[in-house]
């Protein structure tokens, strides 16, 4: 009886970490409003209708080193936030011409840690980085991440970030 129970309980916890631990090997890093650094807010790039706020740890805020990648350990954070709009549906913008700043909608996470994205075919591997998404109140949204990595994968020579010249020192 107790090998039985023993050998459920074993392909229930396979079964859980295959389904959830295998593509979310990030934790939510609470707390990261109060001790990491915002060091870029801007209106996205290539999202007309949102704006985001991107945060370093310390470890990242050291800049990049010799080989010109981010140090393992370095965790970034960006806020993505939905732009106002106006009542006619458009974007609204302030006097400054730049979005305001509406719903907050995603925490996009990025971590460096040697061999991730080890396991990856080489369109998806981005240096040593992996990719989270959260909901605002920190639980796991639900997002491909490979379509992050597809889309950072091919800015190798910025370590694969958007921000890098933000970073350097
Ligand atoms: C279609 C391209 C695209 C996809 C898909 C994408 N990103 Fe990004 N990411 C960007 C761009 C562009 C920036 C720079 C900020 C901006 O949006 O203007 C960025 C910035 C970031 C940053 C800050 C570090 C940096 O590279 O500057 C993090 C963290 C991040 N993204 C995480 C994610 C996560 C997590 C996902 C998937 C849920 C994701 N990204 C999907 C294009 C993308």
């Amino acid at each position: 009886m107790l090998k039985i129970i023993t050998g459920i309980v074993i392909i229930c916890l396979l079964t859980f970490s295959l389904a959830h631990g295998k593509d979310n090997k990030i934790h939510f890093p609470a707390g990261y409003k109060s001790t990491y650094t915002n060091y870029v807010s801007n209106d996205r790039i290539q999202n007309e209708d949102q704006t985001i706020r991107l945060f370093a740890n310390e470890i990242a805020m050291k800049g990049p080193g010799k080989d010109g990648k981010l140090p393992y350990g370095s965790i970034l954070v960006a806020e993505v936030y939905k732009a106002k709009k106006n009542k006619d549906g458009s974007v609204a913008t302030s006097i400054l011409n730049r979005r305001i700043r509406g719903k907050f909608a995603l925490v996009g996470v990025m971590q460096r840690k040697k061999g991730f994205g080890d396991d990856r075919p080489d369109g998806l591997k981005t240096g040593d980085w992996d990719f989270a998404a959260f909901k605002p109140d920190g639980s796991v949204a639900k997002k491909d991440l490979n379509s992050c990595r597809a889309c950072h994968a091919p800015i190798s020579n910025t370590n694969h970030l958007f921000s890098y010249e933000h970073l350097v020192k």
